[in-house]
């Protein structure tokens, strides 16, 4: 059985103080209800080492970063590599988000040699992919994603992906209130997992998990996640407020 994630982007946001403060209230409020999925909270740098602290010895809480370089170590300034992640015991690193490919330039080239430093630190990568409106409105999504799937991802083992989660969020439902609807999300997520059928086999994709993100909300989770190739979410403002995180993580 693949693993259902709820996993909580918490972008640009949140000082240290106020990091802690969420932090404390998720776990708290988590430890009082009947959770199976695996919940990943992903903070900024500086707040990794005191999140850390709080989660430890938490059942199905695990800490996620928004980024890391491949590289080892050395003069890259303002980079952070595996191993510094994983001495604050982070599990997964979010790679490919659309505001790191737009508004960063990260291309399909540099993600593949994030996921494979990754791989080789034995950290999780959550591959981000999704379409902007105008690739929508020509209806060209599928093409769109199999491309990202493909430059980036689809090159490893059957072995390796396996240690991969994939994140589906559609640029046009990210931050702007404007949710993909529960047949759109199935359509997509079916889709991308076919995709991996083919390059791989059918046990292979059926156990990748493949997360849903873009305006996932406490009133549309339960539609969303009810879907059968939808195995959860990487949730961005909504996973800032912990009620309305718990309110998602409780739809699945
Ligand atoms: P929102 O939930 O704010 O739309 O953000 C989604 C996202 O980008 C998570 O990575």
């Amino acid at each position: 059985m693949r693993k259902k994630i709820v996993a909580g982007n918490w972008k640009m946001n949140n000082a240290l103080g106020q990091s802690i403060q969420l932090a404390e209230e998720i776990t708290e409020q988590l430890a009082s209800i009947n959770n199976e999925a695996v919940v990943v909270l992903i903070p900024s740098f500086i707040a990794l080492a005191s999140i850390e602290k709080i989660i430890s010895g938490q059942k199905n809480i695990f800490l996620g970063a928004q980024n890391v370089y491949p590289k080892m170590n050395g003069a890259y300034t303002g980079e952070i590599s595996t191993e510094m992640l994983k001495s604050v015991d982070v599990k997964y690193v979010l790679v490919g988000h659309s505001e790191r490919r737009d508004l960063f330039y990260e291309s399909a080239e540099f993600l593949k040699e994030k996921i494979e430093a990754l791989l080789q630190a034995d950290l999780t990568p959550i591959f981000c992919c999704g379409e902007s409106l105008t690739i929508r409105q020509e209806q060209k999504q599928e093409d769109f994603v199999r491309i990202q799937l493909e430059k980036s991802l689809l090159h490893l083992s059957a072995k390796q992906i396996l240690n991969c989660v994939i994140a589906y969020e559609p640029i046009w439902a990210i931050g702007s209130g404007l949710n993909a609807s529960a047949e759109q999300a199935q359509q997509m997520h079916q889709f991308i997992r076919e995709t991996i059928s083919e390059k791989y086999d059918q046990v292979t994709a059926n156990s990748i998990s493949i997360l849903y993100g873009g305006s996932c909300k406490p009133d549309n989770a339960k539609s969303i996640f009810s879907q059968p190739d939808v195995d959860g979410g990487l949730i961005g403002g909504a996973s800032l407020k912990a009620k309305d995180f718990i309110s998602i993580i409780q739809s699945i």
